[in-house]
């Protein structure tokens, strides 16, 4: 049952344009949007007056019931999307982790987990293993299922891990079938001897998560995954940006012409590595993921990134674990499983310390929160704008209000938050999901299942251009050889 609902007065803001508007919504769907809409009695009226309406977030990186090393996330399918809806967020994307190598398999899955979830989200799909049925069930995903990206992780050594032959495998299919190539830049067989240096060293707390994986192997597998997919001259986007170092290579190869995307999340934009030496297991553990949250001045250089359009858009890796899980790995830092939560928080967090101090303008934050996302995964404008015919994905934020975040009054599941006891400007006072009212007054509304699966298309990459820069690359190759064959 979707509402008909007119939102009077407020400052509707779209990633290239503001206006003091009205936006009417009926059955899901934005119908119309300008000043002074008239409409009858039976209308839900909700008045904007002094705040700003905008699309709602959408997260492009969680991981809700992800097993993942030796357990479960403890946000799934329904407390994760709850959690989103609270803090701002109506859509994300996650990642479907094939079961056996089998993308099928992983995709059934998916949509079974995701039968109870309360607001849209899509999938990516993370790509572990190679053969000639992983290459075929790729085209499948992107020509049928609604797929258009697939994450290579270059770490988690004997898990997740690919080598450089399958990345390159990977990068000319997704090119073909006209998939995005995502990737999780740290050296994986580094990692690991850093990892035993630690244990070498008796260093087994928390804080030789962080030690055995420095910025300079986020760096080199940064580099690497930009340079292989420019060998294969294929679009990439590099997820959770955590260092200077890596995104200094996303601005040096976006500035010679490269088509990379960086995302960096809310943990790496607003944490410092601190609560990794508190000397309490369970505070720093819940800092514990992957690439580490960084020393102080990072975090900075990152939003400066973001604010320059050198980063395009705000993730979270939500990947939530209650201290218990955390537990398993008190003797051997090596055992905490990895992850941190966001799913709820980024709006927030990215409204405090990038808007409200005066890092970038209004219509840059709905860009980097929303409509990014929704362009770079080619759902734009059904997701990621208030225009007539958007789906009614639409946050009312208070610019003078405050929000807190703390674990007791959180909606994820878990009994930590890594930004306990943050304060800040600007509240998301109202969220409206497939043109229904779910979060006002603090209280939530959701309804399980009423979630849509929203199918990411394909891009043409042969079409804008990507076929004609191979042929001039090729011919740049055989001149050299031709030269050579006439001096013969
Ligand atoms: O620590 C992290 N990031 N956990 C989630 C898995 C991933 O690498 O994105
Ligand atoms: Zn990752
Ligand atoms: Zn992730
Ligand atoms: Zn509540």
């Amino acid at each position: 049952t979707s509402q008909t609902i007119l939102i009077k007065g407020g400052t509707v803001v779209n990633a290239h344009h503001q206006q003091v508007a009205d936006v009417f919504i009926d059955n899901g769907i934005v119908t119309d949007v300008k000043p002074n809409i008239k409409v009858s009695d039976e209308v839900t009226i909700v008045d904007a007056t002094g705040k700003f309406v905008m699309p709602g977030g959408i997260d492009p990186h969680t991981h809700l019931e992800f097993e993942f090393m030796g357990t479960e996330t403890i946000d799934d399918f329904f407390s994760g999307q709850a959690a989103a809806l609270a803090g701002g967020t109506t859509m994300h994307i996650d990642f479907v982790i094939p079961v056996n190598g089998s993308l099928s398999s992983g995709f059934k899955a998916y949509v079974e987990k995701a039968k109870k979830s309360c607001m849209d989200y899509g999938f990516h799909m993370a790509i572990t293993k190679w053969d000639d049925t992983v290459a075929r069930e790729m085209e499948i995903m992107v020509k049928e299922k609604g797929i258009n990206s697939f994450k290579f992780f270059l770490a988690y050594k004997g898990a997740l891990m690919i080598n450089d032959e399958l990345l390159l495998e990977g990068l000319k299919k997704c090119k073909s079938v006209g998939a995005l190539a995502m990737v999780h830049a740290e050296n994986g067989d580094a990692v690991f001897e850093g990892q035993k240096r630690m244990i070498e060293l008796g260093i087994t707390g928390p804080e030789g998560h962080a030690l055995s994986r420095p910025p300079l192997l986020e760096a080199e597998a940064t580099a690497r995954a930009i340079r292989l997919a420019g060998f294969v001259n294929t679009p990439l986007y590099v997820v959770h940006v955590m260092s200077v170092e890596a995104m200094e290579e996303i601005a040096k190869a976006r500035q010679s012409g490269q088509r990379v995307v960086g995302e960096p999340v809310a943990s790496g934009l607003v944490l410092d590595d601190s609560g990794l030496w508190d000397p309490d297991f369970y505070t720093a553990a819940k800092f514990v993921m992957s690439p580490p949250i960084r020393a102080a001045g990072h975090g900075k250089a990152l939003q400066a990134a973001l604010s320059t359009g050198v980063l395009q858009l705000v993730g979270t890796d939500h990947c939530t674990f209650n201290s218990t899980q955390k537990a398993f790995g008190i003797d051997d830092f090596r055992k905490i499983p990895n992850g941190v939560n966001g799913i709820e928080e980024r709006m927030h967090l990215v409204w405090d310390t990038m808007v409200a101090s005066g890092k970038i303008s209004v219509t840059d934050y709905v860009r980097i929160t929303s409509t990014e996302c929704a362009r770079i995964f080619n759902i734009y404008p059904q997701k990621g704008a208030i225009l007539p015919g958007s789906d009614a994905d639409i946050i009312i934020l208070n610019p003078n209000s405050s929000f807190q975040i703390s674990s007791n009054s959180h909606h994820s599941r878990s009994d930590t938050n890594v930004y306990e006891g943050w304060i800040g400007k600007g509240k998301v006072e109202i969220t409206i999901a497939g043109g229904r009212i779910v979060w006002e007054n603090n209280e939530l509304k959701v309804k399980r299942g009423s979630g849509k699966y929203i199918k990411m298309p394909p891009f043409s990459y042969v079409f804008d251009g990507i076929e004609k820069a191979d042929a001039s690359y090729i011919s740049s190759l055989r001149a050299p050889v031709n030269r050579f064959k006439g001096m013969q």
